[in-house]
């Protein structure tokens, strides 16, 4: 994306727009290996390479990470009390706007995607678009196949009536079982509250799959890594903008 340099270091966090102003006048800020002393000359973010007093800056704008998000954090951009999922990743991403892709309860671990591109994450998040998500769920009581043909069947909540959901059944123990479910939509504790409707309170929840993206096993719990080329692109095909 092009912009004014100024802007640029705003924009990543590195300092106000007017002690950007003034430190490019300084001479202290390089684009490409050459000294830049006009604020509003511009720049390609996400190619020229830029240096601060020396120091080289990821200068991207564009970023998209997947993180393995623990228990006990918000998903929320802040929050006055409470941990919340940017504090897990670097300011940076913050500043440049990498949002979450929906949220996860307090107590949900797992797969959250986080993307600086407003357009794709409303559209992933569209209701019409029926973007997939799985998860795991381990539930009070043994699950039985009429779990199984209830949550296919769409259950019906308090305030909406649930698409057809597939609901798999993992371990069916008499104290406690594990089911993998999988739904086409995203509405305020969805999983939850199917589950209860058919009288299994969940213990615990796990987002293993957001769309085209699998929960790598290799990603521990409070880990993120940016999304690969590839990755990123299912993501921008299930959202149907290529
Ligand atoms: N459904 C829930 O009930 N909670 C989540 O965090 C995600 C889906």
């Amino acid at each position: 994306m092009r912009m004014r340099v100024d802007r640029w270091l705003s924009t990543l966090g590195v300092c106000s727009r007017s002690e950007a102003k003034a430190m490019i006048r300084s001479g202290a800020v390089m684009i490409n290996s050459r000294i830049v002393r006009d604020p509003g000359e511009e720049a390609e973010t996400e190619t020229d390479l830029l240096r601060v007093q020396g120091l080289e800056i990821d200068g991207r704008i564009q970023r998209h990470v997947m993180l393995h998000k623990p228990a006990g954090v918000l998903t929320a951009a802040r929050d006055r009390k409470q941990k919340t999922v940017m504090d897990l990743l670097p300011e940076v991403y913050g500043a440049i706007g990498c949002m979450p892709v929906g949220r996860l309860d307090r107590d949900t671990t797992g797969l959250l995607i986080f993307s600086c591109d407003g357009e794709m994450n409303h559209r992933l998040l569209s209701p019409g678009r029926h973007v997939e998500k799985v998860y795991e769920a381990r539930v009070q009581g043994r699950l039985a196949a009429s779990d199984c043909r209830a949550f296919e069947a769409g259950l019906v909540l308090s305030d909406f009536t649930a698409l057809p959901a597939r609901l798999e059944i993992l371990d069916a123990g008499s104290d406690t079982s594990l089911g993998r479910v999988t739904v086409q939509e995203g509405k305020f504790h969805q999983v939850k509250r199917m589950f209860n409707a058919v009288g299994h309170d969940v213990l615990e929840l796990k987002r293993i799959r957001f769309g085209p993206l699998t929960l790598p096993p290799d990603l521990p719990e409070g880990a993120w890594r940016e999304l690969r080329e590839e990755e990123l692109l299912a993501l921008r095909r299930a959202a149907g903008m290529v």
